[in-house]
């Protein structure tokens, strides 16, 4: 008997993220003696609860091809946390929505705490003797899923910010005057965007010439005293800072100035850790300070996509499906870097329970002993993942996408 596919988008958006929609929806369509009707939710899992699904089966092919070129999340995303408590009224009323949409296959995309939601619901159908299998395709700019070499949607956050900032120092440059450029670039608790600055330079002593990741307490005096250093033998300095740097007792740098608040997961809404340091050292050291914060754009900038990215995403989202096929549940999907060089991934399933809620940071050998630079191992490690370039199709000078009507 056939089944259905229902395929979600959940979290933060990344470049990529409608590519594995697209590598689901591609996969499905190649087995229709196992699959029917191909569902997306609108709103991952919360918009699923109010029943907000689309048919995307009859898509034609040249339209669901631009989701390989389509930034955000088409399907809509959310923020949304299961019960804990297996016991809790919702998963009976999920999974008698999927028994009426006749749902064999659940295909959810997201970062660490999407996978607690495919978690919860395989968990969920185990107990209750459900043939339903629940998949996790990966994705985040953080790039801080565990047991996979990387995530789809951070190569292109990464050459985004890689080429931005290389882009910032020559501006930076352009005055006969000192200045100080802040960078402010996502992650939360993980600094390999952050890290991926490191590529934009041109030569050794090139900016940015500090970079500072969570992974490391931050210290403002060390700061502003490296900071006065390098202005002796250098006009314009470029610093990187990752949304979530914090000091020794751990408190957050943007939460200096201002609270901040917090998602459902009890995530707080990193943001202004740059302006706070451009106000220190304006204040303190009275040059030219400018802050800089790429915010969303190092996630949605489809103009700037990593090929090798766009492609894994599709990859993982085909891969899926596969595994659905085969009767897997409560996995995600993973990439395994089988060989460096030449650069070569495979895709497997590894267990979804030792996933999510978990962060992966960048390793302390990795991060040089002063706390502001990459060893070449990290640059080792992501340079691939920026390759090849993917455009969107360009009409009047702008990038065409598909959206939901
Ligand atoms: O999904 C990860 C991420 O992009 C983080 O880098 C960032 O801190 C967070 O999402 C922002 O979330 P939101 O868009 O929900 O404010």
């Amino acid at each position: 008997m056939k089944r259905n596919i229902l395929v979600g988008q959940s979290g933060g958006p990344t470049a990529v993220i409608n590519s594995s929609l697209y590598g689901v929806w591609k996969e499905g369509k190649a087995h229709p003696e196992a699959i029917g009707t191909i569902y997306g939710m609108v709103n991952g899992i919360s918009g699923f609860l109010e029943e907000h699904i689309l048919d995307l089966t009859a898509l034609p092919e040249e339209q669901a091809r631009l989701w390989r070129t389509t930034p955000a999340a088409y399907l809509g995303s959310c923020r949304y946390k299961l019960p804990e408590n297996l016991d809790d009224a919702v998963y009976p009323l999920i999974f008698e929505k999927l028994q009426k949409y006749q749902i064999g296959y659940v295909l959810y995309i997201g970062g660490n705490d999407s996978m607690d939601t495919v978690s919860k619901l395989s968990r969920y159908g185990n107990k209750i003797g459900s043939d339903i299998r629940f998949l996790g395709v990966p994705k985040t700019i953080d790039n801080d899923l565990v047991l996979t070499d990387h995530t789809p949607g951070f190569g292109s956050a990464a050459k985004y910010v890689a080429a931005m900032v290389r882009q910032m120092v020559m501006d930076s440059e352009v005055y006969s005057t000192q200045s100080v450029t802040i960078i402010e670039i996502m992650g939360r608790a993980a600094g390999w965007l952050t890290a991926a600055s490191v590529l934009a330079r041109r030569f050794e002593g090139d900016n940015p010439v500090l970079i500072y990741l969570p992974e490391t307490a931050f210290d403002i005096e060390a700061m502003l005293s490296r900071l006065q250093a390098l202005l002796l033998v250098k006009k314009n300095i470029i610093i990187c800072v990752s949304e979530g740097i914090h000091d020794a007792e751990g408190r957050l740098i943007c939460e200096y100035e201002k609270e901040i608040g917090a998602d459902v997961f009890g995530h707080k809404n990193l943001t202004g850790c740059g302006k706070v340091l451009e106000n220190i050292i304006k204040d303190r050291l009275g040059i030219k300070v400018r802050s800089v914060e790429l915010n969303i754009t190092q996630r949605c900038s489809a103009t700037m996509a990593s090929l090798v990215d766009v492609d894994e995403a599709d990859l993982c989202g085909q891969e899926g499906v596969r595994l659905a096929l085969k009767g897997k549940s409560g996995l995600m999907v993973s990439m395994r870097r089988s060989s460096a060089d030449p650069y070569t991934i495979t895709y497997e399933g590894v267990d979804v329970n030792q996933v999510c809620n978990q962060e992966k940071l960048v390793p302390a050998a990795w991060i040089t002993k002063e706390g502001t630079d990459l060893d070449k191992a990290f640059i080792e490690y992501v340079y691939p993942l920026i390759q090849g370039e993917s455009m969107p199709p360009m009409r009047e000078g702008l990038p065409v996408f598909i959206h939901r009507s």
